[in-house]
């Protein structure tokens, strides 16, 4: 072997070396091999496993919007005696245990002329189809203290019914989404 010979076999031993040196650190910058993935995305686990569940379950109230205009406006009124020991829904209807709800929709929060509880009377916002939806969910925890004595409507079917048949007790219905 002569020595350009020998140089040349030496240097491209040298140059491979060098590129998987190369190579190896390239592939380190991308990688980052110094992070501990362990300790990139920490779960606590807590021991009580029944109570972990409870922590992690929240409650989704199906929205209605998109149900109304193909409710079942005869079912809520089916859905509504379920309330009528309690509420009138006719224009110029006199309170019962709780307030008339003639054109409830749309109207601000407890103000009607009746004597609401004091958890009612903090209240400022209007009676929107949504929340209606989430009030009658379940009454007593959309206003925790209320005086109405009722559990609520679970059923996502009967609540887009009823607030559909609430909406034809008004002399000027608030419009359906997307009309
Ligand atoms: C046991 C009696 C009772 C029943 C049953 C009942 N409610 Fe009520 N409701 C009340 C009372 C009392 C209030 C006033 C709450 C307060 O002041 O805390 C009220 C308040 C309301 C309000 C708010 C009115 C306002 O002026 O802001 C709406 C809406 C309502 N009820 C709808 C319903 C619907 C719909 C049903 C049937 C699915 C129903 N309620 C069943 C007693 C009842």
């Amino acid at each position: 072997m002569d020595a350009l010979k020998f140089n040349k076999i030496a240097a491209a031993i040298l140059c491979g070396g060098l590129l998987i040196l190369g190579f190896g650190k390239l592939g380190s910058f991308l990688v980052h091999p110094n992070t501990s993935i362990s300790n990139a995305y920490p779960i606590e686990v807590p021991d009580n496993a029944a109570n972990a569940i409870k922590e992690v379950s929240v409650t989704v109230i199906e929205p209605i919007l998109a149900m109304l205009s193909g409710a079942n406006i005869e079912a809520g009124q089916k859905v509504a005696k379920k309330c009528s020991a309690c509420h009138g829904f006719e224009s110029g209807g006199a309170n019962k245990v709780g307030p008339n709800l003639y054109d409830i929709i749309g109207r601000e929060q407890a103000k009607a002329e009746f004597a609401y509880s004091k958890a009612f009377l903090a209240m400022s916002g209007q009676w929107s189809y949504e929340e209606l939806n989430k009030f009658l969910y379940k009454p007593k925890e959309y206003v925790k203290g209320t005086k109405m004595n009722y559990a609520g409507l679970t059923k996502t079917n009967d609540r887009a019914n009823l607030i559909a048949w609430l909406r034809t007790k008004s002399n000027k219905p608030v419009p359906l989404p997307g009309q």
